[in-house]
């Protein structure tokens, strides 16, 4: 992969953010965008603003077009069975909540977690709990952070009606062997909802491979706009399920007493929707495919690679999940002995604009467990150079000096 030439598509990364040189490192929490998602998003507002479906003139049928063919793109590169499997959300948040509120779950009902879900799925079952009755019973990991499936196999009785898990952890960016958990899962009789907000970005997904049955993630952290989700869903479950928002867009007609659902994607997207972030989203996913998952993976573990071997001699660094770089993706979260993780990403951004997050990373369930005040998280993506990961190694054993 020609980084380089990659890097030349960023306005971020040729100085647009004031003419400064930036070291990017907070992928995670939200990825850059290319020239080509702008330009996608730019071109609706100036060419085709109008809404789609609605209306009969040509503006319309211009944004329906490009409504659909990047529902296509998104069902073609996840390998969905038909592009109505596509719903379009805010975020992975959204879709997670919508399965939560759809699927009609009882008291008693369980639903199985890791201990390290983000709050996006822990919040919605922990208020499920509270309101239905429902059970939430938190699968623990190995000591170094990984799946325990062995620990996973003994959790299941007659009441587990769905596994909810993260399928790549964004606390420390080990994922989850995922077609063990849904074929465990399945045969114990419960659905699978996989939160893939930091999957999707990196790794190619086959949901049919896979035969999960609801998959949610975001598109600002895979080069697309803010504020556009899409969740996944097997179309008979879709067809199934009752909507979580309703409104304007979600039925063929309505009288006075009832209602005409139409049938998925469109009973799930109530209201005027977000197409220019629709059409970016588009834009970005085809913009992934053409750089190809596998190389994108490559450039994320050499950066892995390096940033791990220059820290791990660090003395007080404890790195969060696995040593190898292989289990972790494009992620490196660590906290140093007596040191706030808060002081030291402070510092790396006025000392060399090197920017990470730190803190809790919305996992804060896990921290309270294991009583860690938070962490120094390094993200990278495919345009993140060896020369990014040596600024910021050699940044941070400098604030280590002084600190
Ligand atoms: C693993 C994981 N799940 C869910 C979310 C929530 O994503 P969003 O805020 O886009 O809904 C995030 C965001 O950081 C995440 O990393």
């Amino acid at each position: 992969m020609d980084v380089k030439r990659i890097r030349l598509d960023f306005p971020m990364l040729q100085g647009s953010a004031g003419n400064k040189s930036i070291t990017y490192l907070d992928n995670a929490c939200q990825s850059l965008r290319p020239k080509q998602v702008i330009d996608a998003i730019n071109s609706y507002y100036l060419k085709s603003s109008a809404c789609s479906g609605r209306s009969m003139h040509q503006l319309a049928a211009e944004v329906t077009r490009g409504v659909d063919q990047a529902r296509g793109t998104i069902a073609k590169c996840l390998n969905a069975i038909k592009k109505e499997e596509i719903v379009f959300t805010r975020n992975t948040t959204e879709g997670i909540n919508l399965v939560a509120h759809s699927l009609g779950l009882r008291s008693g009902d369980t639903v199985l977690i890791s201990d390290k879900e983000h709050n996006s799925n822990l919040i919605p079952w922990q208020m499920l709990a509270k309101k239905n009755g429902i059970r939430v019973k938190i699968v623990p990991s190995k000591p170094d952070n990984t799946f325990d499936l062995d620990a996973y196999r003994t959790m299941f009785d007659k009441r587990v009606r769905l596994v909810s898990f993260g399928m790549t952890s964004n606390l420390d960016g080990v994922s989850i062997p995922a077609a063990d958990v849904i074929k465990i899962a399945h045969q114990a009789g419960a659905l699978v909802m996989l939160d893939a907000a930091q999957t999707a970005p990196h790794k190619a997904i086959n949901v049919k491979a896979l035969d999960v049955d609801f998959l949610a993630f975001s598109g600002h952290k895979m080069l697309g706009p803010s504020g556009i989700g899409v969740l996944y869903g097997k179309y008979s479950l879709l067809e199934r399920i009752d909507p979580f928002l309703v409104g304007g867009d979600t039925v063929s007609s309505s009288t006075y007493e009832t209602c005409e659902f139409l049938p998925p994607p469109e009973k799930f997207e109530a209201g005027l929707q977000d197409y220019a972030g629709i059409i970016g989203l588009g834009a970005a996913v085809k913009y992934l495919q053409d750089v190809g998952f596998d190389a994108i993976q490559k450039q994320e573990l050499l950066i892995n690679e390096a940033i791990s071997a220059e820290i791990k001699d660090i003395p007080g660094l404890r790195l969060i999940g696995p040593a190898d770089p292989h289990l972790r993706s494009g992620i490196v979260s660590f906290y140093i002995d007596g040191i706030d993780s808060h002081r030291i990403a402070l510092m790396l951004d006025q000392m060399a604009a090197v920017m990470v997050r730190s803190g809790q990373h919305c996992v804060h369930s896990w921290f309270h467990a294991h009583q860690i005040k938070g962490t120094v998280r390094a993200s990278s993506y495919f345009y993140t150079t060896l020369e990014d990961a040596a600024l910021f190694t050699s940044s941070l054993k400098k604030i280590i000096k002084v600190l």
